[in-house]
């Protein structure tokens, strides 16, 4: 089977590479001229654990290549993935226009039958605008070639994404054609095979499936993220509480941590999606858009700490910072809750000291000259007056803290992920503050 994927970023690049894996004949495309140039010689330009390698290996097998034109490929595949990004608009809705410019593009160099599938985070609906670009487009050639369009939103997370693309809880396709359903069978074999489950639903339910389970999950990060403000204000202890209700099977465990606000190219953009989708509905989703408020508030609450403890102290005073990427193992920066506080310190006059294992040089790319890049986690610290814990990477789990100590102005730690023990902490001689424990 061969099959193109367009779009080369974060979740192309990992699919295409993997579907390599399990033998499919890959071509990856994007109009990026300058990252197929880089894929051609075996640089990966993102940060993702063990892509690398599997690039290279695949490559070099010949089931994986990298161009920048989709006319040039298009006659050859069985199947095309839309994998382009789906930026928010100004109004919130999803921008389309990339995942439509690759419409137009097939229509108008169509010969055979395709299956165009979706595979970006899309609103219900896109799948129909796709079918209608491409008609258009084989309109306007005069010709009636046949094609079929389908949905395959993706799960996968940044910095675990091999994994979850490889050993999926699940996979989401939607299809209106039979045609269409046994070519994704076919190519989702060796998953089926392995017992992973496949779910085929119609369109529009696949489409929405992604939206849902995003928000879903913003949503626990928002809730939990209130009970941890209120837990401050009672004097309760939310990682007691987290422990408490996450043994509930009815609850569970995951994504109950609360923190200082999700981030990332998905939750923000996701959720504002389908608000939007809903207003175009005449609907409102109130719970929806009380996450968005409760998670803007909460990119804020290192900072409003750091404000209190240090008052109007603040100018002129040295921040580390521990961590940049949204989240840990990726160096994806987009909405970044370290961003909004780094903007929050520079405007109340502090020097930034930053430090991230991975994220560096996309945060030179957005911050420039603004901050300073340590070298490590300890140069980030050096004369620091506190230390902002942002981003819970291993290598900071168990930093040597008497160094850390010593070369601190002030031995004030606020940690955001809530990853240290308090009353160690305390012994070791630092002023500890995290989230939801007063
Ligand atoms: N990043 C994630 O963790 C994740 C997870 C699940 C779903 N998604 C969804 O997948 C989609 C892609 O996300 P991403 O993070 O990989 O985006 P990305 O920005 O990393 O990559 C998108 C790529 O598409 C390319 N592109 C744009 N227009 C093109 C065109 N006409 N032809 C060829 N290439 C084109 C861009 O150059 C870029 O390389 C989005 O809809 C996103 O919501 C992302």
């Amino acid at each position: 089977m061969k099959i193109a994927i367009v779009g080369t970023g974060y979740v192309g690049l990992v699919t295409g590479t993997c579907f390599a894996e399990i033998g499919v004949h890959v071509i990856c495309v994007d109009t990026n001229k300058a990252k197929i140039e880089a894929l051609q010689k075996g640089h990966i330009p993102i940060y993702e654990n063990g892509l690398e390698e599997m690039v290279s290996r695949n490559a070099k097998a010949g089931r994986l290549s990298f161009t920048t034109s989709l006319e040039e490929c298009l006659n050859e595949v069985d199947v095309v993935f839309s994998a382009v990004g789906t930026p928010p608009d100004e109004d919130g809705s999803a921008d389309l226009s990339y995942v439509l410019q690759v419409a137009h593009t097939i229509g108008r160099s169509l010969q055979k039958y395709v299956l165009v599938v979706t595979k970006s985070t899309v609103p219900v609906g896109t799948a129909q605008k796709v079918r209608m670009a491409i008609s258009e487009e084989l309109g306007k050639r005069g010709v009636d070639i046949p094609f079929d369009v389908a949905s395959n939103p993706e799960f996968l997370k940044e910095g675990n994404a091999i994994n979850d693309f490889m050993s999926p809880d699940r996979v989401v396709v939607g299809v209106d054609s039979e045609r269409a359903r046994k070519l994704m069978t076919k190519l989702y074999k060796p998953f089926l095979l392995n017992n992973f489950r496949v779910i085929f639903m119609d369109i529009p339910s696949a489409e929405m499936t992604k939206y849902a389970a995003n928000s879903m999950l913003a949503t626990r990060i928002s809730f939990m993220n209130d009970i941890a403000n209120l837990c401050e204000l009672v004097g309760a202890d939310v990682n007691m509480v987290r422990s408490g209700i996450g043994s509930d099977t009815r609850i569970g465990r995951k994504f109950l941590y609360p923190g200082i606000g999700y981030g990332g190219s998905c939750f923000p953009k996701d959720v504002k999606a389908l608000i939007k989708t809903a207003e175009q509905n005449g609907y409102e989703m109130r719970v929806l858009r009380a996450v968005e408020e409760v998670n803007e508030r909460q990119k804020g609450v290192l900072f409003d700490k750091l404000q209190k403890l240090l008052g109007k102290e603040l100018k002129g005073k040295t921040v580390a910072m521990w961590g940049l990427s949204f989240k840990p193992e990726t160096d994806d920066m987009r909405e970044a809750p370290s961003l909004i506080l780094m903007k929050r310190l520079l405007e109340a006059g502090c020097h930034i000291r930053v430090y991230d294992p991975v994220a560096m040089n996309e945060c030179r790319r957005r911050m420039g000259d603004d901050v300073y890049y340590a070298k490590d986690l300890y140069d980030a610290a050096l004369e620091a007056d506190s230390l902002l814990l942002v981003t819970e990477w291993k290598e900071f789990r168990l930093p040597s803290w008497a160094v850390v100590k010593k070369l601190m102005r002030r031995p004030l730690v606020l940690d955001g992920r809530n990853i240290y023990d308090g009353a160690e902490m305390e012994e070791l001689g630092f002023e500890y503050h995290c989230i939801g424990k007063s």
